[in-house]
């Protein structure tokens, strides 16, 4: 059996080169190393899985008025007969609709609107002032149109559509066809289209996005902002979701026991068998298991269930996410007819109410942050890429979990996390146990079962009825909930995000008692129900403005020291120092659009991330670092750029994990002092231009310093990559970072210079962004003024290798560039995933 250490995934690009190190992350993508060989095993499976992301057509059409909406809605005959919509026939004039690849998130591209009618969550605030919601129907509803071949040789086939998810209330059109529709934003669905197609011929797919409504209170994006596939299977198939694979360990040996479903829509009876195939991280098979050949009836399914046995696996941790593979084949005599690649690890996970968490029998706190999905420049529409980028920024400060407030998270995040060894929380959108909720809640537990990242399952968020007045309903409400996700997944605790005291509603039902800030409850709770165990499921909210001293109610920014709610060392110390909490999970890593709070317009993003909407950091990152890292870590603040304020008192604060730190200024010492376990030190110092330098002392030596300095103005500018190299697959990117550094060569921290970016070669410029939570500039343009120093652009490879150069320049008065910086990224010829050819 062959172990994959993480020497192997850090040489093969999957993890980085330790827990905490700031090594900027590196990633490899979504096919990686290890799934070539299980690829090769399924390569004579009759299963495509196609990617459907490219060539749409786009255009927008009206909530209200049915004229602007394709003509849909106008009588009352749209739905009687079946084969009449125009739009999804072959004629159809769609040539002024913009040609586009998904994920598509077209809230991004929408200006921003000031309107603050209504209030609280039904503010546009909340949606971060994008114009979405039955007030704005001319920027509410998307069309997306596709021409799609079918070969003949698909008759007999069942072919589906496969959204992971898009917002919202999806309807779908098939050659002329009304096949079905989705309402929630975040849940995967699909529609089977075998019967509706055209057989050797041109075929015409229409979807209408529908975002007047939300799911949430925080911004949502608009459109397919996830992939879409073309899945054609065998009428005798694996059902979707349907396989399980559980490790039990004992000892050196682990039992999986196996099970899955098969489903026949074809018109005879077969007799199939189910054989399953287990790989390890570099493909070698290690197992192998078959269930006998049963019959399964025309229009029926069945059960097939098996074990097998690994001797010493390799387990999955946050250090070492070692992952396997089943591939689960069924057949019928010799021919296989269908089979899917299942990935799992073997890991033990437990939560006991008196000494907390515990990951393959180790004590470990939960360093978690909760997180939305969207990110500077491109919305909620994430190439798979970033989503490796975002936890690489997180594990960076030693988060060793997140939670996926409040929805279900799109797969890439989910499989991101099971190959970084980022443990995950996965989070509903409805806590109901309506059908829709239980669906919706089925559909995540099915889902993301065999993800050894998923450690807990929450059934919802600060439902206030269910925990107050509807307290019966509440408890009765989580218990259907749960009792749903034990049935679908006996191996996972179910738990809720709670901002109550947990003693009745919703509390009543769940495994792991989760508060949501109150640091005044959780001690009387464990002291009264010593058998329960309890984590911070949100906490703190410690508002923060990237590179701010001072609060500041005229230009909405909070300062980075005291910010606004508990600080993070406040609920750090709490769950940090009791041994029976888990840990818990800071609101939040990133900031996301949207609740810009404490403010309103003009803010357009939210101030609550530990890093900023680009993952640059905050002051408090470094605090996290500090206590969370197991490396020694130092970090001063503020900056050192204080023109007109000389002789005035600042603040000046380290975080560290040292022994001792000195404070020296324009080389006086300012005194030594002792780091408090969990805290932070600070001296009051007049500031005079020069510099302030930290330096850090373990045991008895100077380990570490750090020094700020007052620089010049921007001199020249600075462009690194996350990566220099990219896929030539049309799907990856490279992100990068644009500074602005002083004659020197020292990163000028108040620049605001405006940068244009040029991008020539295989490559296009997908998004821009500078952390500002109250830039109101373009997501989508190819300028971007610098916020403290710094901004992000997004580079998409296309499928053609080659260089791509990018250029940022220094924008005068003139509007013409006086600085410039450049960056090259060889995009490398890459093996396409399989999709949808495109329209000629
Ligand atoms: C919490 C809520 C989060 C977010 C946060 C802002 O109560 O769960 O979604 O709204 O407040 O402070």
């Amino acid at each position: 059996m062959q172990r994959i250490s993480r020497r192997d995934l850090i040489s093969s690009g999957l993890a980085f080169s330790a827990t905490c190190l700031a090594t900027r992350p590196v990633w490899a993508h979504a096919i990686a190393f290890h799934e070539g060989e299980a690829e090769a095993s399924l390569a004579m499976v009759p299963r495509e899985q196609l990617l459907f992301d490219f060539g749409w057509k786009f255009i927008l059409g009206d909530g209200n008025d049915p004229m602007k909406d394709l003509g849909f809605g106008f009588g009352q005959n749209d739905f009687s007969k079946t084969g009449e919509f125009p739009f999804a026939k072959p004629g159809f004039d769609d040539s002024k609709w913009r040609t586009l690849d998904l994920p598509h998130d077209w809230a991004v591209e929408l200006p921003f609107v000031h309107d603050d009618a209504g209030s609280g969550d039904s503010q546009l605030r909340s949606h971060g002032y994008k114009p979405l919601g039955r007030r704005y129907p001319e920027a509410s509803v998307g069309w997306y149109r596709r021409e799609f071949d079918v070969p003949t040789s698909d008759r007999g086939r069942r072919i589906w559509i496969e959204f992971d998810g898009a917002f919202r209330d999806v309807q779908v059109f098939v050659n002329g066809c009304y096949i079905g529709n989705n309402e929630n934003g975040y849940v995967p669905f699909r529609l089977d289209l075998t019967d509706f197609l055209s057989y050797g011929a041109k075929n015409y797919i229409v979807v209408r996005v529908d975002a007047r409504y939300g799911d949430g209170w925080f911004y949502e994006g608009a459109g397919i902002y996830r992939h879409v596939w073309l899945m054609k299977q065998d009428a005798l198939h694996l059902g979707r979701w349907e396989s399980t694979i559980r490790p039990t360990i004992s000892g050196n040996s682990t039992t999986l026991t196996l099970g899955t479903i098969v489903e026949n829509d074809g018109k005879k009876a077969e007799e199939a068998y189910v054989r399953w195939e287990i790989l390890d991280a570099v493909g070698q098979t290690v197992a192998t298991a078959e269930a006998p050949a049963q019959k399964v009836d025309a229009g029926g399914s069945a059960h097939f269930s098996a074990s097998a046995h690994l001797s010493n696996p390799a387990l999955w941790s946050i250090e070492e996410p070692n992952l396997y593979t089943a591939i689960v084949t069924v057949s019928v005599k010799d021919a296989v007819r269908d089979a899917e690649r299942v990935n799992f690890g073997v890991r033990s996970v437990q939560f006991d109410a008196q000494k907390g968490f515990f990951l393959n029998g180790k004590s470990l706190k939960i360093q978690g942050t909760c997180n939305h999905q969207d990110h500077a420049g491109v919305g909620a529409a994430l190439p798979d890429r970033l989503q490796y980028f975002r936890l690489g920024v997180l594990q960076q400060m030693g988060c060793n979990a997140v939670r996926t407030s409040h929805n279900m998270p799109t797969p890439e995040w989910v499989e991101a996390c099971d190959r970084m060894g980022m443990m995950l929380m996965c989070e509903t959108r409805q806590a109901t146990s309506n059908p829709s909720g239980l669906a919706q809640l089925e559909a995540m537990v099915k889902r993301y079962r065999n993800s050894p990242s998923i450690i807990i399952w929450s059934i919802g968020n600060e439902e206030n009825q269910l925990q107050g007045p509807m307290a019966e309903q509440g408890a009765a409400i989580a218990a259907t909930m749960v009792h749903k996700c034990h049935e679908l997944d006996p191996t996972r605790v179910v738990s809720a995000a709670v901002n109550a005291d947990n003693r009745k509603g919703i509390s009543d039902a769940v495994d792991l008692v989760g508060f949501n800030y109150h640091l005044d409850f959780p001690d009387a709770f464990h002291k009264d129900y010593p058998t329960r165990p309890i984590f911070g499921s949100e906490t703190s909210s410690a508002v923060s403005t990237r590179g701010e001293y001072t609060t500041d109610w005229q230009r909405n920014v909070v300062d980075s020291y005291h910010g606004v709610y508990e600080l993070p060392e406040l609920w750090w110390k709490f769950y940090g120092e009791r041994d029976w909490a888990a840990g818990g999970f800071a609101w939040t890593g990133f900031d996301y659009r949207g609740e810009p709070t404490p403010f309103g317009w003009p803010s357009v993003s939210s101030n609550f991330g530990i890093v900023d909407l680009c993952g640059f950091p905050k002051d408090y990152f470094y605090y996290y670092k500090a206590w969370w890292c197991p490396e020694p870590s130092l970090h001063l603040f503020p900056h050192w750029n204080w023109h007109g304020n000389e002789g005035t008192e600042i603040a000046v604060w380290v975080y560290s994990n040292l022994d001792e730190v000195e404070l020296l200024v324009n080389g006086v010492s300012a005194g030594s002092q002792k780091v408090p376990h969990l805290g932070h030190l600070e001296w009051k110092v007049k500031y005079e231009p020069g510099a302030i330098e930290a330096r850090g002392v373990k045991n008895g030596r100077v380990a570490l310093s750090e020094k700020r300095e007052t620089t010049g103005t921007t001199a020249s500018l600075r462009l690194t990559a996350d990566r220099t190299e990219v896929l030539a697959d049309g799907e990856d990117v490279a992100v990068l970072k644009v500074e602005a550094i002083d004659r020197e060569g020292r990163t000028v921290p108040v620049a605001d210079d405006l940068i244009a970016f040029r991008v020539k070669g295989p490559g296009k410029l997908i998004g821009v962004g500078n952390g500002n939570p109250n830039c109101q500039e373009s997501d989508k343009g190819s300028k971007r003024s610098l916020f403290h120093g710094l901004a992000q652009i997004i580079v998409q490879s296309t499928k053609n290798a080659g260089e791509i150069e990018i250029e940022a320049v220094k924008q005068g008065e003139d509007g013409q560039g006086s600085l410039s910086a450049k960056q090259t990224i060889a995009s490398k010829q890459a093996k396409l995933r399989p999709s949808v050819p495109e329209a000629r």
